[in-house]
C-alpha cells in the first residue's frame, strides 16, 4: 500500500553536505552554483540541473532516439535475462531504486519477480517521486510502494527490514554512475554497500566502444541533446532572471578516451557578458561551460570499482553488441 505521506529522511550530519529538499531552496543551490561555476575556472556545474520540468521531458525524448542506445539496450538486456535476475533476488526480495527513474525499468523486474515484498524509490525530488509512486501503485496494488525524499549520494537512513523479507536488493540503472567522478561513484558505492548490507546491487553501466557510436549518441541529428544541454541556460533564465541569449552558446559533445568519458559543454559563441545576483561575469569567445561528464566503462573497470567499495562482483548481462552492462554486485556482509 502507497503510504499517504512521503518518507523525510534528513541526510543528517553537517549543514554544508546536506541537500535542501524543497524547491526555494534548490532554486537558491541553482544559483549558487552557476554563480561559482561562472566566477571560477575552469567553468563547470552538475548535471542536476537539466532535470527541471522541460529538461526531464527533453531526457526522455533523448532516451527514444536512435543514436541514443543506452536505453533501449538496456531495457533488452533487462527483459532478456529477468528469469535469471529474479533467480537471483530469490523470492519475497525488496527493490531499493536509486533515483525515481524510469518505471518501465522496474515493471520488468517486478514482473518476474517471486512476491516482491516491497519496493522503495530514493529521490530528491518529492514530486517527481510521488507522481512515479502513484503510477507504480495503481498497477501493482498488492506491491508495498514506499516512495523516500532524500539524496542518495549523502548518508542514507532506510526503513527498517519488513518482517519475513528476502533479500534487498539495490537498483541503479540507466548508467547514471556514470554521471559522478570515480571517486564520487566510489563514495556513492560505500553509501549503497551499507544499505544494501547482507542484499546485493543491480547496476546498469554504459561501455567504452566506438568513439565515433559514442558521439553520435550525444550529438544526434535532430538536435535534441543539444537543446536538452541549453535546457540549463534557459533554465536559468526562468527561474534566475538571468538573460542567456541560447543562440550565443554551441552544444558540444565529445568522448575524451584517456579519462574514459563523454564531456557535454555549453561554448560561447563570441565574447559576451552575463549578469547574476548582482555581479557580471565575462566569456570569452571559444570560453566552455562544462555540463556533463558521463564515464564508460569496461566490466573488469566496473567491477574493480566495486569492488574497492566492498562488493563481490557476480554475473554481468550484456546485449549481443556489448554495447551496455548490467551487473549484479553482492554487497558487503
Ligand atoms: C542519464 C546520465 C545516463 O550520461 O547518457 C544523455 C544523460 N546526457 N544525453 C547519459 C545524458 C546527454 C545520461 N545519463
Amino acid at each position: 500500500m502507497l503510504t499517504r505521506s512521503l518518507i523525510n529522511i534528513e541526510a543528517g550530519g553537517d549543514a554544508a553536505g546536506s541537500r535542501p529538499a524543497d524547491s526555494d531552496a534548490l532554486v537558491g543551490e541553482f544559483a549558487h552554483d552557476l554563480m561559482r561555476a561562472l566566477s571560477t575556472k575552469p567553468h563547470g556545474i552538475s548535471p542536476k540541473y537539466f532535470y527541471d520540468e522541460p529538461g526531464s521531458l527533453l531526457f526522455d525524448r533523448i532516451c527514444d532516439l536512435p543514436e541514443y542506445y543506452p536505453t533501449r539496450t538496456e531495457l533488452g538486456i533487462l527483459r532478456d535475462a529477468a528469469a535469471d535476475i529474479a533467480a537471483h533476488m530469490g523470492p519475497r526480495a525488496e527493490i531499493v531504486e536509486f533515483g525515481a527513474g524510469s518505471l518501465r525499468k522496474v515493471r520488468l523486474l517486478l514482473d518476474a519477480m517471486d512476491r516482491p515484498a516491497r519496493y522503495l524509490p530514493i529521490d530528491i525530488s518529492g514530486e517527481h517521486l510521488a507522481r512515479s509512486a502513484t503510477s507504480l501503485q495503481r498497477d501493482y496494488p498488492g506491491l508495498d510502494v514506499q516512495p523516500v525524499v532524500a539524496d542518495y549520494t549523502q548518508r542514507l537512513l532506510l526503513p527498517a527490514a519488513l518482517p519475513g523479507a528476502g533479500r534487498r536488493v539495490g537498483f541503479f540503472p540507466g548508467s547514471t554512475i556514470g554521471n559522478f567522478t570515480p571517486a564520487e561513484a566510489l563514495h556513492f558505492l560505500q553509501i549503497a554497500g551499507q544499505v544494501l548490507r547482507g542484499g546485493a546491487l543491480l547496476l546498469g553501466a554504459d561501455l567504452i566502444k566506438d568513439p565515433a557510436v559514442l558521439h553520435a549518441a550525444y550529438n544526434d541529428a535532430q538536435g535534441v541533446t543539444a537543446a536538452f544541454n541549453l535546457n540549463l541556460l534557459a533554465r536559468a533564465n526562468r527561474e534566475l532572471g538571468t538573460r542567456f541569449v541560447l543562440e550565443q552558446f554551441a552544444h558540444s559533445a565529445f568522448y575524451n578516451a584517456p579519462q574514459q568519458r563523454i564531456e557535454m559543454h555549453l561554448v560561447s559563441r563570441r565574447r559576451q557578458k552575463v549578469a547574476l545576483g548582482g555581479e557580471c561575469y565575462e566569456l570569452e569567445e571559444g570560453e566552455s561551460l562544462h555540463t556533463e561528464n558521463s564515464y564508460k566503462f569496461t566490466i573488469d573497470s566496473l567491477r574493480a570499482l566495486a569492488m574497492r567499495a566492498g562488493f563481490r562482483p557476480g554475473p554481468v548481462w550484456t546485449d549481443e553488441n556489448r554495447l551496455f552492462s548490467v551487473h549484479w554486485l553482492h554487497a558487503p556482509g
